[in-house]
């Protein structure tokens, strides 16, 4: 009796709503209980009906009150598909090295190091320092704050080799991170409908970053020695193509690192088509058994344009990254960052660069060497131990990743599925193909959090993986 009474009540205020402004305020319990001759308890439970159906909402000691949203019909967008039409490239879905799992299940596929491995401290004394500091209010210069400007130039100067003329601080735009500086140089540098050179496999944001500037992408392959130089030049000569997008250290996912002769070559190759390498030094403080060395302290001719991140190493809440770019091009580069982000909050930049200063911070990189080398280490023994049919082709000597070869008859779908299913996530590499890829491929992250638990995840890719083989 009192459930058909609530029900009557709740559909006799369903109808009040569909006419009443979001917000407005519902009569109180004892004037509905007044009104419909019910007891208390039977208009709660219709008020809670129509909470659990998201039509109102209460707020205890106020009332009850008309959701602001309340579909009264489903929204019509149908219009926008004539209005977008289709996309000039396809629409990536979110990267699996993006994705936010639950907490108990072992990440394996992540993109940004687990919060063990940053600088928490130095991160947090100096967003204090900077709280304080007129950073808070102040607006930067558009291509940065100069003294962080002068730190990328510093750092990239260290690295020149005698004969060279080192970069200097207004030859620095700041970014809100480096994946904006790929978008940046991609617009700036090659343009909508025109040929890039891009590493087969590479970074799975660059190609997302290609696509949405409507470039063109020509795969050169490479490998875990890095790109094949032959084969660069033929893409050169065939495409007319002025720029080569590549990551001489610690590729993602390789974990490639360019031999000194290789970076010469590549750099010889490059100037002979009066082109530009865009160096992406993503890695660049993860350095475990060899240290990042740029290629871009090689060039002062303003061939290679340098994009150096500080999100994964300081902390993925400050997205600040430089970009090193000489000669027009930098005009460019600054035009287009103008335009798409004006100037990067001058707050995280001052936390960046007080962070990066402290001597603290060199202590903090020696330790995330060994760190590092520990988790690695880790995976990579559990996956020769558990996972014998997946393929370490190298141990990469800096980076966050392994780069693992499957059986070719591998179904990867299912095993990401499978995998996941047993509480391990972990990432297809077909993401990291710009092109079809050649073979079945794994990139597994060693930076996640809870490395204790990679034994566990080695053991059940190998089980999932054994199971496809029956
Ligand atoms: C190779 C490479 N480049 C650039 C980025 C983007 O980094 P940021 O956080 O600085 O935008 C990533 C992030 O995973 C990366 O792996």
């Amino acid at each position: 009796m009192a459930n058909d009474s609530s029900a009557r009540i709740a559909a006799d205020l369903r109808e009040w709503i569909s006419t009443a402004a979001p917000g407005a305020k519902l009569p109180s319990t004892r004037e509905l209980v007044a009104r419909y001759g019910a007891s208390p308890v039977t208009v709660q439970k219709a008020l809670r009906t129509l909470t659990a159906q998201g039509m109102v909402e209460s707020r205890p000691g106020v009332g009850t009150f008309v959701r602001a949203v309340h579909l009264a019909r489903p929204n019509d967008y149908g219009w926008q598909t004539a209005a977008l039409g289709s996309p000039r490239n396809r629409i990536p879905s979110l990267s699996a090295a993006l994705r936010t799992p639950p907490n108990d299940v072992i990440a394996l596929h992540a993109g940004y190091p687990d919060r063990e491995l940053l600088p928490e401290r130095l991160v947090r004394a100096a967003f204090a320092r900077a709280a304080r500091s007129d950073a808070t209010i102040g607006r930067p210069p558009t291509a940065g704050l100069p003294d962080l400007q002068a730190w990328f130039a510093t750092e990239l100067g260290a690295a020149t080799p005698v004969g060279v003329a080192p970069p200097t601080p207004s030859d620095v735009v700041v970014l809100p991170g480096s994946q904006s500086g790929l978008s940046t140089a991609f617009r700036a540098l090659v343009g909508a409908g025109r040929p890039l050179l891009i590493e087969s496999p590479t970074y799975w944001g660059a190609i997302h970053a290609a696509a949405q500037a409507g470039v063109r992408v020509v795969p050169v392959p490479s490998g875990i020695h890095g790109p094949d130089p032959d084969e660069l030049a033929r893409a050169f000569e065939q495409t007319r193509a002025r720029a080569f997008y590549a990551q001489p250290n610690f590729a993602n996912p390789t974990g490639a690192q360019w031999s000194s002769d290789l970076a010469d070559h590549v750099l010889d190759i490059v100037r002979r088509h009066h082109a530009f390498l865009i160096e992406d030094d993503w890695a660049h403080d993860f350095g475990i058994t060899t240290d990042a060395v740029p290629v871009a302290a090689r060039d002062d001719n303003g061939h290679v344009v340098y994009v150096r991140s500080l999100t994964k190493s300081v902390s993925p809440a400050v997205r600040v990254a430089g970009i090193v770019a000489r000669g027009p091009a930098r005009e460019r580069v600054l035009a287009d960052a103008q335009a798409s982000s004006t100037y990067v909050s001058g707050m995280l930049q001052a936390v960046a660069l007080d962070v990066v200063s402290q001597p603290a911070w060199r202590t903090h990189l020696r330790g995330l060497r060994h760190q590092l080398a520990a988790r690695r280490d880790l995976l990579v023994g559990a996956l020769r131990e558990h996972a014998p049919a997946a393929h370490l082709e190298a141990v990469p000597s800096g980076g966050l990743n392994l780069w693992v070869r499957l059986p070719d008859t591998t179904d990867l779908a299912r095993l990401v599925h499978d995998c996941e299913t047993a509480g391990v996530t972990i990432a297809a590499g077909d993401e990291w193909f710009p092109a079809e890829p050649t073979g079945a491929y794994l990139r597994l992250n060693y930076s996640g959090p809870n490395p204790g638990a990679f034994p566990d995840g080695a053991r059940i890719i190998g089980e999932m993986l054994a199971q496809q083989q029956k």
